[in-house]
Order: C-alpha cells, then structure tokens, then sequence
C-alpha cells in the first residue's frame, strides 16, 4: 500500500517522480476495485479530508516545504490534487463497468437487453397515409430538391418577379446569390409547388402525381407555425379535367383519410398558379360539423362546423407556357393542383395542440404514438 513519503529533496526533478509514484499508486488501487464498499473506502483513503492521502501530501509535500521551494510545490500538488481527483471520480465508472461486463459476472440467465423499435414519426405517417389514397386512385409519387431556384419557387409557377403574391410566402433565401440572375438564385422552397413544374418538364401529360416533401417559411415558431414544415401537392393533367374532377376526387379523398361522414366545401381563393382558385373545407371531424362538444364550444374548427385543410384550382394556362415544350399546350391540356400541410392536418388527427412537439424529438411524446 502507498504511504506518503516525506520530501527532503524539493527540485523540480523530485517533486515530478513523488508525484509520478503517486499517481501511479492511485490507479492502480482503483483498478482493483471490486465493490461499493471497497469503492467508500478507496475514495476515503485519497480524499478523506481528516488524513486522507490528498491531505497528508498537502501537510508533508506543502506546508513541509522550505520557503524558497514552496512556490514551485504549490504548483506540483495543485496539479497532483486534480489529477488524483480525477483518477477517484472516475473509479467509479470503471467500477460498474468491471462489475457488468467482466466475463466472470455474466449471468447468462438473465433477459437481453431489449432494443425498442422506433415508430413512424406522426407526421411521416400521415404523409405515408395520405399519399396512400392518391397512390390508389391511380397517381405516381414525384419529389425534388428542398433548396430550389427562384425559377421554380416562383417564376414558372406564374409569381412574376417583384409581384407581390411573392410577399405572401416569406421565403428563406440562400446568401450570397446576388451575383447570378434572378431566377437562378436559390432559396428553399417555400410549397411544393415547384414539383409540379419538374415533373412535367420530365413527363408528358396525361400525369397524376403526388407530392409530399419538406419545405421552409420565415415564420417564428409558436403553437401553429414552424419554419420547417411538410406538405402534400397533388397535380392532375389530361384533356378536358374539369373543376368537378377536382372537387370529386379530393372529395373522395378527404372521406377515404378522416371518415366517410366528413363534407368538403369549396370556397373561392387566390393562388397565382391556379385560376380559379379555392380553399377547401371539411366538415369538423372532431365535433361532427356541430361546432360545439356537448356544452363546450369545439376548438379546433373554432365553432365554425369547417376545418380549411388545403389550397387548390385549376392549373393556370400561364403555368403551362412554361412547359409548353414538353406537350402541356395550354389548349389542349387542363388539369387540377392542390396543396395541403402535412402538420396541421396530423396536429387536427392526433389532437396535438403545439406543432413544436412534432420537432422536438422528445421519445415521451414520440412513443404516444407507436
Ligand atoms: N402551394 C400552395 C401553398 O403553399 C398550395 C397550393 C398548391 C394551392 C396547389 C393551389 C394548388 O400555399
């Protein structure tokens, strides 16, 4: 066992091997132990204030030392004292590892350690679900690029430049673009609008494809808004697509994803790549359309009986002059456009009331829904 030894010699030669010793001697004690109660008394030993080592060596090496050498020695045990209180707080962790892991205490009868399965996060799940309804009525899946071009953000989707309909999606731009020209400027994409232009560059019509995908707005996060957000985009094109195509099919698809009860309503809007354009309600799933729970007013439609699930229209003749070449004549082709927010549509679902809780990874919200 170590003993402190006293100092007769105080150079720095000296001072460095007395305190290689001791630090030697420390590990290798606490190398050697094998439980709690050798633990308690291995830290007293080192640590105890009345006459544990540390102390010892702050009376033998310190207060011992001659005046001129005192300064030197102050520094060497200053640093020997750090360095033997790291050695004993990390005693511990090495204990219960030894303890766990040494071949000799694996109890083989013991259950394994169990691996929990993640679950789909309620946001993914609800992209998965709702664009499981389109995919059966017959649409493929597109996607592109979360950071775009102002070309196909805005630009082809019939925002002209400086328009301000661009005001009303605060976008996030990339820095540093003020060298190219406009529409080759990058930003992240504020809808997945833009994925309609991609897909009919690439595909003749007749298309029916759905879009799901992240995309990014200025706002400041709170209970409803988050500037990362999810949506689901849908487009249709073919000769003579109609708005009752359109109002047909989503609402055969909202009754497919909330219930066969709920009514959709159309009311007129403003996109600049639809004309006519639309907001299109369903009626409250929650409250049944009755705007009211028992004697309580329902929160989620705001007593109206409607919830505003998306925006929709019919594709703008001026969106297809910029696929032209591709065969989207704007004679010859119509179709429908809709957009929907992935988030607000599962915080309505799951009944959650803060969308921060989707992004904040914390497992005892996520797990609520395995
Ligand atoms: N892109 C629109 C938005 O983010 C939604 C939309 C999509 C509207 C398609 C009409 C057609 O607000």
């Amino acid at each position: 066992m170590y003993d402190v030894p006293t100092l007769t010699d105080y150079s720095a030669a000296a001072l460095e091997k007395a305190a290689a010793e001791c630090i030697r001697a420390c590990s290798g004690e606490a190398a050697e132990v094998r439980s709690e109660a050798e633990l308690k008394a291995f830290r007293d030993r080192w640590m105890a204030r009345k006459n544990g080592i540390l102390t010892q060596i702050n009376d033998l090496w310190l207060k011992g030392a001659p005046k001129d050498a005192k300064r030197e020695a102050g520094i060497r045990v200053n640093e020997l004292k750090s360095r033997i209180q790291e050695l004993v707080e990390g005693a511990h962790v090495g204990h219960v590892a030894a303890e766990s892991y040494a071949a000799d205490h694996v109890d083989i009868s013991l259950p394994g350690i169990r691996r929990p399965i993640g679950a789909e996060h309620p946001v993914i799940k609800t992209m998965h679900e709702m664009v499981g309804v389109f995919t059966r009525l017959g649409y493929s899946v597109a996607e592109g690029p979360v950071v775009e071009t102002d070309y196909y953000n805005f630009e082809s989707l019939n925002f002209p430049v400086n328009h301000p309909a661009r005001d009303t999606q605060d976008t996030l731009f990339i820095a540093g673009q003020q060298g190219k020209p406009q529409r080759e400027r990058l930003l992240l994409r504020t809808h997945t609008s833009p994925v309609q232009i991609r897909t009919m560059e690439k595909m003749r019509p007749p298309l029916r494809i759905v879009i799901p995908g992240p995309v990014h707005r200025n706002d400041p996060p709170d209970a409803s808004h988050s500037p990362m957000f999810h949506q689901i985009e849908g487009l249709a094109v073919d000769t003579n697509i109609t708005f009752g195509d359109l109002k047909g099919t989503l609402d055969h698809a909202m009754k497919e994803f909330f219930g066969s009860s709920v009514k959709t309503s159309f009311r007129p809007s403003f996109f600049p790549f639809t004309e006519p354009s639309a907001e299109m309600y369903v009626s409250c799933f929650i409250c049944g359309g009755s705007g009211r729970r028992g004697a309580d007013p329902c929160r989620p439609c705001k007593q109206t009986g409607w919830i505003e699930i998306l925006g929709c229209g019919m594709v703008d003749p001026n969106v297809f002059e910029f696929v032209k070449d591709s065969g989207y004549d704007p004679r010859k082709v119509s179709g429908f456009a809709f957009g929907m927010g992935a988030d607000r549509i599962a915080l309505l679902k799951y009944g959650v009331d803060d969308i921060q809780l989707f992004f904040q990874g914390d497992v005892r919200f996520l797990g609520q829904f395995v």
